[in-house]
């Protein structure tokens, strides 16, 4: 797999250089009510899609902006060219590219690429998870009311504002604190990293947060849906969030469950 581990940082180093480049440069439009693309975010697509196509012509792929492969290959890139595309229309520095590679429906690569910061977190399936090229470990923070969490808010939240409500006030009466920091992909990475111990966060899609998963679980931490339970397919991952330390899995499940 070493090939497919070059052309991924290769993807992410070209992506990154193009969002750079293009930051407070670009207007942006909208695909629905405040969920924000850039002519930045098809760019690094193209450019990304470009060097994976040169190198797997037989690979699928599954990317944000309308890029859908399908033709059955047990290969699938799944690729966010901006995760964090309101911060980096605003011009706020802290947007990634997300992406990562499935074999089967399991994620056996996985990079995320914080631009702004230039951190480059890295997993292989079995083989741990660095940033830097540094190995990285979740935080052994076993309480919930010692954590510091972070979570987002799905861009479809009219309807929804009760529950998201709910949930973000038990939490933080039981937490140290919670950000919101816009990159869900980065905020999987910086549980990884033990800047986090815990994130959640609901109606994500594959390409947000496939890459993190692998990142996370290869640094120790644990990753399920809000019943515990695993995630199994692909084109589900991110339905419900729930990722972790693995130590305040539990107390965070618990939380979620409450409804009131
Ligand atoms: C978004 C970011 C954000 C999360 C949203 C995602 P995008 O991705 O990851 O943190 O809260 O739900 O859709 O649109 O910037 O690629
Ligand atoms: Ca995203
Ligand atoms: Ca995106």
């Amino acid at each position: 797999m070493k090939r497919e581990f070059a052309v991924l940082q290769e993807c992410l180093k070209t992506a990154g250089a193009i969002a750079k480049k293009r930051l407070g440069k670009v207007s942006y439009q909208l695909k629905a009510r405040a969920n924000l693309v850039t002519q930045a975010d098809v760019a690094c697509q193209k450019a990304i899609l470009k060097i994976i196509q040169k190198n797997f012509p037989q690979h699928d792929f599954l990317a944000e902006e309308n890029g859908l492969k399908n033709t059955g290959s047990p290969w699938k890139w799944v690729i966010d060219p901006i995760d964090g595309t309101t911060n980096f229309a605003h011009t706020m520095p802290h947007f990634s590219v997300s992406i990562a590679l499935a074999y089967k429906n399991e994620i056996v690569l996985g990079g995320v690429y914080d631009v702004c910061k230039d951190e480059l977190f890295l997993a292989r399936k079995g083989k741990g998870a660095t940033l830097n090229g540094k190995k990285i470990h979740v935080s052994r923070v076993n309480k919930l009311e010692n954590a510091l969490l972070v979570t987002g808010f799905p861009y479809v939240r009219q309807n929804r504002m009760k529950e998201l409500l709910t949930r973000f006030k038990n939490f933080i009466l039981s937490c140290h604190d919670i950000r919101r920091l816009g990159s869900a992909a980065l905020d999987m990475c910086w549980v990884a990293a033990g800047r986090f111990d815990g994130y959640w966060e609901d109606c994500l899609n594959p390409w947000d947060i496939s890459a993190g998963k692998l990142i996370l679980e290869e640094a120790g931490g644990k990753v399920t849906d809000f019943s515990g339970k695993k995630w199994t397919r692909l084109e589900r991952f991110g339905q419900q969030t729930l990722a972790t330390n693995g130590l305040i899995h539990r107390e965070m499940f618990d939380i979620i469950k409450l409804d009131r």
